[in-house]
């Protein structure tokens, strides 16, 4: 086995390399031997200066997170750090792939960096709740600016090789061999005796902004974004230590907000959300089975999923066929995509020529036959079985062996479309959320007889368009779906029990949602569940109502709220208050002020207790693909981790009696503790103790 950190001279430059695949996290083991090279280089007469590279596919995407939450063993990333600071020799970082978090900030710490073509450098640790935590917050500004620095460390987001060179971030890059680059750059440093300046000592960068009010100003931008979660507020706070503070005090400040944040429960959550997103696509059978290559992708309906989803195809590369039932369908599906190109790229998000090319990639057709040659078809029609099962006999007569044939419903049973086809092996769900080009989440849906091969490249293909996938199974709603049904229903149930559609929605956004479930239905359209309630002999007292009086929400201008014309904004609605009163006096019952934290609680546990019978029948494999489906999905607030992992930060036994006195009050069945929650509260344990 390759040594973890090894180093070996080129004439006087010593080549500290670090191999620890796949990202060179810097774990322990990693830290240790890379201070004591670091310390031997600068201490040997014959070295003359020092180049620190990885191996593989990144130099050190940060720290190794899974050390996060137990106790700090030395040396950490700054003890390294300080050990290149005090050498008397420039130290050298050459970059490639994504230099990330902690991986950054020891490139910070070097006298230089160089960097390949196609690096993406950038401070991600806001992603995990938690801020830079080895002099990141103060020597990022010191060498691209305050306003890229808080940039950078408030999205979390990377920047490209070509602005790391321009902002002063990176010295050089280097084409062709990027070692050897780093290793001419380090002579020439030598051979012209460049004085090493520190970063932690440029002070240039910062004089401009010691104006606090604009300081403030900037960071105002950032946290009202950021409502409810700790980190955004650190960060600022450790950012602004390096225009207030002398630098060592404010790397100490910025330490302590670090390791505050570090042990914290935010941080816990985004962490498993990290962990629970890249095991929620692991299917235990699927281990050694080959994707199949897509080079073309077709999808039915351009309306709009249709539509969204051809997007994310053209957006990764691959040309897409959509077919429509006639012409009109077609042009007013082609134009929205259009039109929502064209408005990415009037805002900057988008060059001219990309879009352009982007649209060339989107075919439109009414002839089934055009998707005769498609890797993958796609259906996004009505949601009504017998229109999709037509879709899909179809399809088996014209789709090529070997392709998969996924649809889109949201709620219908992908084993009896895989049964109108000569292929169920073929044949699996792709549930998608709207706007689909936006939308991270992509439930796949795997069916009683879906191939693995079927599934390995549903899931291959999810990841190529950018989405998080999470492996499901068939069920009414499947996972997501399924639980916000009983979300609704407890929703409107408090609106007859006393709130307003604003208190229920502030509840919720309180506790972190971007919107309440009255707004996103406003939003999504009212009629749309209307109709499948019909159909299905269900009600909904007040929603139903609203839809008789034609209120359909923000499509109408009126629905659970009020909307000004061509106003997204809700407001609350007298007449809805009034609507809602009578309701709930014709049943007889009497309303009654109810706490915020009481409405969490009967709109949350009820979901949850949900998500206990899905696990219990396999639908999910784990409860961390609930979480990432509702994160990723439904706006769940990421630092608390997804319904299940809240759930174990509450206590499952809490949750239990909270579900059986619901039961007894509301005499909803569903509310009962499922049996799974029944044992693991028993058993004084959480769902976290399923894993394996
Ligand atoms: N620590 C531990 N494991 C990590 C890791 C890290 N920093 N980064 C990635 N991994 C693991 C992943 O869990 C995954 O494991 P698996 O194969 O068992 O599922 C494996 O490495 C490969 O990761 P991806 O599937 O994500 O690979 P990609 O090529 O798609 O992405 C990446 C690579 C862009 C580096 C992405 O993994 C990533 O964003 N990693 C996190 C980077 C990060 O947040 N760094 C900051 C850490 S905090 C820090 O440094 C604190 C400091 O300020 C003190
Ligand atoms: P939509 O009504 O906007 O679009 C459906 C399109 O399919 C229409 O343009 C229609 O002309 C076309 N179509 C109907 N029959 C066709 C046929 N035989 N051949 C070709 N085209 C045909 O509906 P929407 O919202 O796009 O939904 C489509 C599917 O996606 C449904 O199954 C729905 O449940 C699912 N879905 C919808 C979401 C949403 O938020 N709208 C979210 C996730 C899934």
């Amino acid at each position: 086995m390759p040594e973890l950190v090894s180093m070996r001279t080129d004439g006087d430059v010593a080549v500290i390399t670090i191999d620890n695949p796949p990202v060179n996290a810097m774990k322990h083991e990693v830290r240790v031997s890379l201070l004591d090279l670091v310390v031997r280089a600068a201490g040997d007469p014959a070295i003359s200066a020092v180049v620190i590279a990885c191996a593989g596919r990144t130099f050190v995407a940060g720290a190794d997170i899974t050390e996060f939450g137990q106790p700090p063993r030395q040396p950490t990333a700054i003890a390294i750090i300080e050990a290149i600071e005090a050498s008397p020799k420039p130290v050298v970082a050459a970059l490639h792939g994504t230099p990330l978090g902690g991986g950054l900030e020891l490139a910070l710490g070097c006298h230089f960096r160089v960097a390949a073509p196609g690096t993406r450098p950038g401070l991600p640790e806001i992603k995990l709740g938690i801020i830079p935590g080895a002099g990141g917050t103060q020597r990022l500004p010191r060498l691209v600016g305050m306003d890229k620095a808080m940039a950078m460390i408030l999205t979390g987001e990377p920047i490209s090789a070509r602005e790391a060179l321009d902002s002063g971030l990176v010295d050089e890059i280097v084409e062709g061999d990027l070692v050897a680059g780093a290793i001419a750059f380090a002579r020439r440093i030598v051979a012209g005796k460049r004085p090493l300046g520190l970063v932690r000592n440029r002070d240039e960068k910062l004089v401009s902004v010691r104006d606090i009010a604009a300081f403030d100003a900037a960071a105002a931008n950032y946290t009202r974004r950021a409502k409810g979660q700790n980190a955004p507020a650190a960060a600022i706070a450790a950012l602004r230590g390096a225009i207030t503070l002398p630098v060592a005090d404010a790397l100490k400040r910025e330490r302590d907000l670090f390791l505050e944040l570090v042990a914290g429960d935010q941080s816990k959550a985004q962490r498993h959300i990290f962990f629970a997103e890249r095991e929620a696509a692991k299917v235990p059978d699927l281990a050694g089975v080959k994707a199949h290559d897509i080079r073309k992708a077709a999808v039915i309906g351009a309306g709009t999923m249709g539509g969204g989803i051809a997007m994310c195809f053209a957006n990764a590369g691959i040309p897409v066929t959509v077919v429509e039932s006639d012409d009109e369908a077609l042009a007013r599906g082609l134009d929205t995509v259009a039109r929502n190109y064209r408005n990415t790229a009037a805002r900057g998000g988008l060059a001219a020529d990309e879009m352009e090319a982007r649209i060339r990639r989107i075919t439109g057709t009414t002839d089934l036959a055009a998707v005769a040659d498609a890797d993958i078809v796609i259906e996004a029609v009505f949601e009504e079985m017998d229109v999709k099962q037509e879709v899909f006999g179809r399809l088996d007569r014209i789709v090529k062996g070997g392709a998969v044939i996924a649809s889109n419903t949201s709620y219908l049973d992908i084993d009896v479309l895989a049964r109108s086809t000569a292929r169920p092996q073929a044949v699996l769900g792709m549930h998608f959320f709207s706007p689909a080009n936006v939308m991270r989440l992509l439930e796949v849906v795997r069916g009683a007889a879906t191939s693995p091969e079927t599934l390995a490249t549903a899931i291959a293909v999810g990841r190529k368009l950018g989405k998080v996938p999470a492996v499901v199974g068939v069920c009414h709603g499947f996972v997501g779906n399924r639980m916000l049904r009983l979300r609704s229903i407890e929703a409107e149930r408090l609106l007859l029990e006393g709130a307003l559609p604003q208190d229920v929605d502030a509840a919720l956004t309180d506790f972190g949602f971007p919107m309440g479930p009255f707004a996103m239905a406003d939003l999504a359209g009212l009629d749309v569940g209307w109709r499948m309630r019909k159909a299905q002999g269900l009600t909904a007292p007040i929603a139903d109502e609203l839809c008789e009086r034609g209120r359909y929400g923000q499509k109408t201008g009126r629905g659970f709220y009020l909307y000004d014309r061509g106003s997204r904004t809700p407001q609350p609605d007298p007449e809805v208050e009034r609507l809602i009163v009578d309701a709930a006096a014709r049943r007889g019952l009497a309303r009654r002020a109810l706490g915020k934290d009481e409405m969490v609680e009967r709109l949350l546990f009820p979901m949850i207790n949900e998500g206990a019978r899905i696990l219990r029948e396999g639908i999910a494999q784990r409860p961390g693909d609930i979480d990432v489906i509702w994160v990723y999905g439904y706006g769940f607030p990421v630092y608390r981790g997804g319904p299940m992992h809240y759930a174990d930060s509450v206590g499952l036994r809490y949750i239990r009696d909270r579900l059986a006195a619901f039961a007894e009050t509301t005499g909803d069945e569903r509310h009962r503790p499922a049996p799974l929650l029944e044992e693991l509260a028993a058993a004084g344990k959480g769902f976290a103790s399923l894993r394996g």
